[in-house]
C-alpha cells in the first residue's frame, strides 16, 4: 500500500470499492477479486480493497468492531495494541490527570486512538508516511481528527515541552523483514531514547515486549504485565508520577463486571507487589494453582502464594500447592488425585485403570513433549483427567488431577 492507494481507497468510488471488497473477503482470492472488476472497479483499486478487507477482518480480533472503518497495514496490525489493553492504560493516564499526550511512534494509533476516546488530547509522530497518513485516517474515520493529529517524522525530535505525559510503544520488528527483534538497543525509537524520555516528561508511559528483563526496568518506574484471557500480551513501564508500585500484574478476562473494574466486556484484577518476595517451600498439597502468566512474570508468585495460603513444592517452578481451592482470577485451580514420580510406565497403567481416554497436560520445569507423551499414553476410555508435569524438590514428578469448577466444587454440593 502506497499513499497514492490509500488516498484512493479514501474517494467515494474507493469507499464503494471496501464496500463491495468486505462483502467478498475471507473467501477465494481469485474469485473475490473478480467480482470486484465485474462490478467495474480498476485492477488497482480492487487490490487495495480486497487486501485492506482482509486486514479489517483479522484486526476484529483486536479491535472489535472499531476495525469496520479502520485503514490497516499487515505490519502495522501486528505491533497495534489490542483494544481492551489500550482502553485500560488510556483510562489509567486520564485518572491520573493526563490531559495531554505525545504518541512518540504511533503506529497505526491504536494507544493514540484509546486515548483520545477517553478524552485525552493526542499528538502523533510516526516515521513511516504511509503508517502516519493511515493513523490520521483512522482519527477521522473514529471522528476523533479533532483530538488527535498525526504529525509524519522523527519521534526524538518531538518537543515534549508542552505535553502531560509522553507514551511511546517502540518497533519491536525489523522494517522489512519484520523479524521480531529481542535487543532493547535496536528497538526504535532507541531504549536511551525511550528511557531517558521519563526524565524529560514526570509522566512517561514505556509498551515493551512482556520477555523484557527485569534487570533493564528503570529505577524507580512500575513493570506491569498484562494478559487477556491467559495469554501473556505485553508489558509496559509506568515512570516517574505513574508508578504507584514496583510490579503490577493485570490479568484481563472476558465477562461481566463484578469487584473488579469493567473495560468493555472484559474485568481488569490487578496483583501487585515488590517482585522480590519468595514463597515458601512445602510439600505437594491437595490443590494445585497454576498461577497466570502475568503474575509469574511480574515475579509475584509469593504475593499470591500468600493470597491463596499456598507453598512452592520446588523454590524454582511457580506452581502453587494449597490444602483448599482458591476462587482467584490469578490462578487455575486443581484438585490433585495422585502423585507418582515421572514413570510412563506407571502413569499409563494409572490412567488405563481409571479409564482415562483424555487428558489435557499442563507443565512447568519439564523437558517432556506433550503431545508425544499423550501418543505413548495410549488412552482408552471414557473419563478425562489433567496431568501437571513438573519437579517436586528437583525429582520430575506427574501429578494427576481434576479440574476445579466455579463455583466451586465443594460450595456447588454444599449449597
Ligand atoms: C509498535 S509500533 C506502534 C503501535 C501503536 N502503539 C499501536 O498500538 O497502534 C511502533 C511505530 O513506531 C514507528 N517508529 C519507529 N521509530 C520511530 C521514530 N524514530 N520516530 C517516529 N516513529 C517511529 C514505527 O514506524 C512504528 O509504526
Amino acid at each position: 500500500m502506497d499513499l497514492d492507494q490509500l488516498a484512493a481507497l479514501r474517494t467515494p468510488d474507493g469507499s464503494a470499492a471496501l464496500a463491495a471488497a468486505t462483502e467478498v473477503a475471507g473467501g477465494d482470492p481469485l474469485a473475490a477479486a473478480a467480482a470486484l472488476r465485474s462490478a467495474g472497479v480498476t485492477a488497482g483499486l480492487a487490490a487495495a480493497a480486497l487486501t485492506q478487507a482482509e486486514l479489517r477482518r483479522r484486526a476484529v480480533g483486536k479491535f472489535g468492531p472499531a476495525a469496520a472503518g479502520m485503514f490497516l497495514t499487515r505490519a502495522g496490525l501486528e505491533q497495534a495494541t489490542r483494544g481492551v489493553v489500550a482502553a485500560r492504560r488510556a483510562d489509567r493516564l486520564r485518572a491520573a490527570g493526563v490531559r495531554t499526550l505525545a504518541d512518540l511512534g504511533c503506529g497505526l494509533g491504536a494507544d493514540a486512538l484509546a486515548a483520545a476516546r477517553a478524552g485525552i488530547r493526542v499528538y502523533g509522530v510516526e516515521a513511516d508516511p504511509v503508517t502516519a497518513a493511515m493513523a490520521a485516517a483512522n482519527a477521522e474515520a473514529a471522528g476523533l481528527a479533532d483530538v488527535f493529529t498525526v504529525e509524519c517524522g522523527d519521534a526524538t525530535a518531538f518537543d515534549v515541552s508542552s505535553v502531560d505525559a509522553a507514551f511511546c510503544d517502540p518497533a519491536r520488528r525489523r522494517a522489512g523483514t519484520g523479524r521480531r527483534i529481542f535487543d532493547p538497543n535496536a528497538y526504535s525509537p532507541p531504549w536511551d531514547f525511550v528511557t531517558a524520555l521519563a526524565d524529560r516528561v514526570p509522566h512517561t508511559v514505556v509498551k515493551v515486549a512482556p520477555g523484557l528483563d527485569h534487570s533493564l526496568i528503570p529505577a524507580g518506574a512500575e513493570a506491569e504485565w498484562v494478559s487477556v484471557g491467559g495469554d501473556l500480551v505485553e508489558a509496559a513501564l509506568w515512570c516517574g508520577r505513574l508508578a504507584e508500585v514496583p510490579r503490577r500484574a493485570t490479568v484481563l478476562k472476558e465477562g461481566p463486571p463484578g469487584n473488579a473494574s469493567g473495560t468493555g466486556h472484559h474485568t481488569s484484577h490487578q496483583l501487585t507487589g515488590s517482585g522480590a518476595a519468595e514463597a515458601a517451600v512445602g510439600p505437594v498439597r491437595r490443590y494445585v494453582h497454576d498461577p497466570d502468566p502475568a503474575v509469574v512474570r511480574a515475579h509475584l508468585v509469593a504475593e499470591l502464594a500468600g493470597e491463596l495460603d499456598a507453598t512452592l513444592a520446588d523454590p524454582t517452578i511457580a506452581y502453587l500447592y494449597a490444602d483448599a481451592p482458591g476462587a482467584t482470577p490469578f490462578a487455575r485451580c486443581l484438585e490433585v488425585t495422585d502423585v507418582l514420580p515421572f514413570s510412563l510406565k506407571r502413569l499409563r497403567a494409572l490412567l488405563r485403570e481409571r479409564r482415562v481416554g483424555r487428558v489435557e497436560i499442563l507443565k512447568r520445569g519439564s523437558a517432556l513433549e506433550p503431545e508425544r507423551l499423550r501418543r505413548d499414553l495410549r488412552l482408552a476410555g471414557p473419563e478425562a483427567a489433567s496431568l501437571v508435569l513438573t519437579r517436586v524438590a528437583g525429582a520430575p514428578t506427574v501429578l494427576v488431577c481434576r479440574p476445579v469448577t466455579y463455583p466451586l466444587d465443594h460450595e456447588a454440593t454444599a449449597g
